[in-house]
């Protein structure tokens, strides 16, 4: 959620500035070395900041984000503000229709929630394959991933190579803090999604995502029926 932070806190503020100055660099680098790199935005808080960021640094590489087509209503309406305040217009991916008529027609609506098979099903077939085509052809992709948001996360690298896609894949912010985050978005005035106000810290599909009460882990919102250990949808496979 938008978390309180002390912004005249100075270990917090030094903190940050070294590290939005690393993150910056790498951003930099990316777009040197790995041309064409894209940056994967599902317009979380942690996305917002790398958005800001790289359209500071005038670098040119592209954002998308994967409309499952049942994304929240804030998420849509962020989509249409970053154009607004940044006049970035995000690539949007879409599911391919056979494969949600398919599934739809053979296992209902919101089948997601009867197995962790039917779930993944449905990720599959809204998330993973579209992402596999916004990646072809990419040298490298970027997400806003973070070690801290859960036990899947822990020891996540900022740099890896993603066997699974045959790219190269940054994690800039995997050493960052949600404190960091939320500074970095007061401090710089970027927009965020209206549902971080209501107690959503991770925010994915509609209907797989819930409010959490404070002190709750910050992923413990998504896929709430399941265990923590089965919670990624299939876009970051095992340590990529
Ligand atoms: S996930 O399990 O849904 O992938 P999370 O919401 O924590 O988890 O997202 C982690 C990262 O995956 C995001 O920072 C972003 O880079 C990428 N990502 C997730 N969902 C989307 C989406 N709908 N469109 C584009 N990128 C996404
Ligand atoms: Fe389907 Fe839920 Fe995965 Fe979205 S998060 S693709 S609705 S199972």
């Amino acid at each position: 959620m938008a978390i309180n932070v002390n912004l005249n806190d100075p270990a917090l503020i030094d903190a940050l500035a070294v590290k939005t100055a690393a993150v910056r660099s790498l951003l930099r680098q990316i777009y040197e070395e790995f041309s064409p790199a894209v940056f994967a935005n599902s317009l979380g808080a942690e996305d917002m900041v790398l958005t800001d960021l790289i359209v500071g640094g005038n670098l040119d590489i592209e954002s998308f984000s994967l409309d499952t087509g049942r994304l929240p209503l804030e998420t849509y309406a962020l989509i249409a503000e970053v154009k607004e305040h940044y006049g970035l217009t995000l690539k949007l991916y879409y599911p391919r229709h056979d494969l949600v008529e398919a599934y739809t027609r053979e296992n209902g609506i919101n089948a997601f929630y009867e197995s962790v098979e039917l779930r993944k099903g449905c990720c599959h077939a809204r998330k993973v394959e579209p992402l596999q085509r916004a990646l072809a052809g990419k040298k490298a992709w970027i997400t806003g991933m973070r070690a801290q948001q859960s036990a899947t996360r822990e020891g996540l690298p900022i740099r890896v190579y993603d066997e699974g896609n045959g790219l190269e894949k940054f994690n800039p912010l995997s050493d960052w803090t949600e404190k960091e985050v939320w500074a970095y978005i007061k401090l710089n005035k970027v927009p965020y999604n209206a549902l971080h106000d209501r107690f959503y810290p991770s925010i994915g599909c509609a209907p797989c995502t819930r409010a959490i009460t404070p002190g709750e882990d910050v992923r413990s919102g998504r896929w709430w029926w399941e265990q923590p250990e089965s919670k990624e949808c299939g876009l970051h496979v095992k340590k990529a």
